[in-house]
């Protein structure tokens, strides 16, 4: 499993890099395969599926690397963060696979670091990560994650904020937020983070609009110390009262 990181081609890691270029098959969801550069892919056999067509891209996946063919499934950033390395794993323990097949997990740079680095640093102290897809999760139990970590002071990052389905669970996790926070708290958002048509804005909690968010968005809303400042978002850590 390897990670393509957040979707510029310096942004992939060496290893991630190394094992593309060995690999015999590459197997992924079809917007991730595009994201590979046209040669790494020459001469090589290429198998993507659509949406929701994990399960099918993991069997096929593991079919050729139980034939011996070196075979790397891609994720867009890390393959570990809502990628497809847990459900590879899954199935690999399912079928009893793991003498047949040798797994490694290739780490990238997910979404959440990318983009808090365009921001600035908002996650420079403790921080949550939820993402706001119910398609496999209940939506209660994302609010009550959500509520934990507004009431625990997080940093909270939100993947899947929007899709053309789910166009009201932004806004409804700014307002779980803003039961914690004040409106003046940062609400960084990053759409296509370093891809063409990247966009990057930092907002008071009470103004921000999650209409401007899409499905290739992350958000970040600060917690209770989170600053802006000419575009930026930072979130102390508190070396400054400490030590000054
Ligand atoms: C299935 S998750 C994949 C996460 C990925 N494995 C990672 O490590 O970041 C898809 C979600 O990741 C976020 N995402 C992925 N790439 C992004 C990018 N370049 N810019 C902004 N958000 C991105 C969006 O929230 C998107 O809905």
């Amino acid at each position: 499993m390897v990670g393509l990181g957040p979707g510029d081609a310096g942004l992939l890691c060496p290893k991630a890099l190394k094992a593309i270029e060995d690999a015999q098959v590459i197997v992924g969801y079809r917007p991730y395969v595009d994201m590979v550069q046209e040669p790494l892919k020459a001469g090589k056999t290429v198998i993507t599926t659509g949406m929701r067509g994990e399960l099918d891209r993991v069997g096929r996946a593991l079919e050729q690397a139980a034939l011996g063919l070196s075979t790397v499934v891609v994720s867009s950033g890390d393959p570990g963060v809502y990628g497809m390395a847990g459900l590879v794993l899954e199935v690999v323990e399912k079928k009893g696979l793991w003498d047949q097949v040798q797994v490694e997990v290739l780490p990238g740079i997910p979404a959440l670091t990318a983009a808090a680095a365009l921001l600035g640093a908002p996650l420079a102290h403790d921080f949550a990560v939820v993402s706001l897809s119910d398609l496999l999760t209940p939506w209660e139990l994302i609010e009550t994650r959500l509520a934990c970590a507004a009431q625990a002071d997080f940093v909270i990052v939100l993947y899947n904020p929007r899709s053309p389905k789910r166009h009201w669970q932004l806004g409804r996790a700014c307002e779980i937020a803003s039961e914690h926070r004040g409106p003046k708290t940062p609400v960084g958002l990053v759409c296509q983070a370093f891809r063409p048509g990247q966009k990057i804005g930092v907002f008071p909690l009470a103004g921000f609009d999650p209409g401007a968010a899409d499905m290739l968005s992350i958000v970040f809303i600060g917690n209770s110390q989170t600053r802006m400042a000419k575009g930026r978002m930072f979130t102390p850590r508190g070396y400054m009262e400490k030590y000054e």
